[in-house]
């Protein structure tokens, strides 16, 4: 089974099968939208096909992921771009950006105090930050069903990811000085590649820690038990879903949190 642990990505894998995850956040980059010559952070790059969509249009993009078979792959697929292996947590930047862009990475980050900090600190001031995660409710019923076959089987379940509200995600950035713009949360199911084995496939990459040190055999029994009670949900005309509810956030960075002036004059 391909380890879904932070830190261990298999990347091949991740293009070959889950293209999905950045062909979804393709409409996050126009809400980016990315002007020529400016600084960008891609945080959480993966294999950098979202780093190089904004950099298209002329942005000095670089890409940022603590998983070093992603970071080797981001090199591979796109030699051209600037990749940096660091951790969201806890990195340090001598330049400044004009915007920090964030897919589908933040909700592997339980510390996300850590993060909001970090971005703040190497964001300019009135830079913006542009994110895409999953939100509270996000594959609830996923969830639900590995939770209960994990209890059936005296199994503890372990959770790998943080799902906040709307709420709780702009509280957080603004105690650290940002101005939040936009906010909000939608459903958005998601069919996944490889129409018998999507769901099998969609688990064994996002949701290993759950399984991690179960034999492979064990491992096969509870992901068909986990199949079996969702496919009546989540098997829709011959093809597997996966129940998504993401949170969208743009932010600006600034440091009193207070609208500008002219911002005033036209309210
Ligand atoms: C589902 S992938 C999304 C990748 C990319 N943004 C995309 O849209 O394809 C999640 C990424 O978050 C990265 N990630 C998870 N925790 C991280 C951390 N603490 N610091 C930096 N990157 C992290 C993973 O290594 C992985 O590449």
């Amino acid at each position: 089974m391909t380890a879904a642990r932070r830190d261990n990505w298999d990347s091949s894998l991740y293009d070959d099968q889950h293209s999905f995850v950045w062909r979804a956040g393709a409409d996050l980059v126009d809400l980016l939208h990315p002007e020529p010559g400016e600084r960008i952070l891609d945080l959480g790059c993966g294999t950098g096909h979202l780093t190089a969509k904004i950099a298209e249009n002329g942005a000095r993009v670089t890409g940022l992921d603590s998983s070093p078979s992603m970071i080797a792959q981001a090199r591979q697929n796109f030699p051209g771009l600037h990749f940096t292996l660091a951790d969201a947590r806890d990195f340090r930047s001598d330049e400044t950006f004009d915007a920090v862009f964030s897919n589908a990475a933040l909700h592997w980050i339980h510390d996300a105090e850590a993060v909001v900090r970090c971005v703040a600190s190497v964001l300019k001031s009135g830079g913006r930050l542009v994110l895409e995660m999953g939100a509270r409710g996000n594959i609830r019923r996923i969830r639900q069903v590995i939770e209960s076959v994990f209890a059936e089987a005296g199994r503890a379940p372990n959770c790998p990811w943080f799902f906040p509200s709307v709420a709780e995600y702009s509280t957080l950035l603004e105690k650290h000085g940002f101005d939040v713009r936009t906010a909000q949360t939608f459903d958005r199911w998601t069919k996944l590649e490889h129409p018998g084995r999507g769901l099998r496939e969609w688990i064994e990459m996002f949701a290993g820690s759950y399984f991690e040190g179960i034999p492979n055999g064990d491992r096969h029994v509870l992901i068909g038990h986990i199949e079996e009670r969702l496919r009546p949900e989540l098997y829709v005309d011959g093809a597997w879903f996966a129940d998504y509810r993401r949170l969208r956030i743009e932010a600006v960075n600034s440091v009193e949190g207070k609208p500008a002036v002219s911002e005033l004059r036209t309210s």
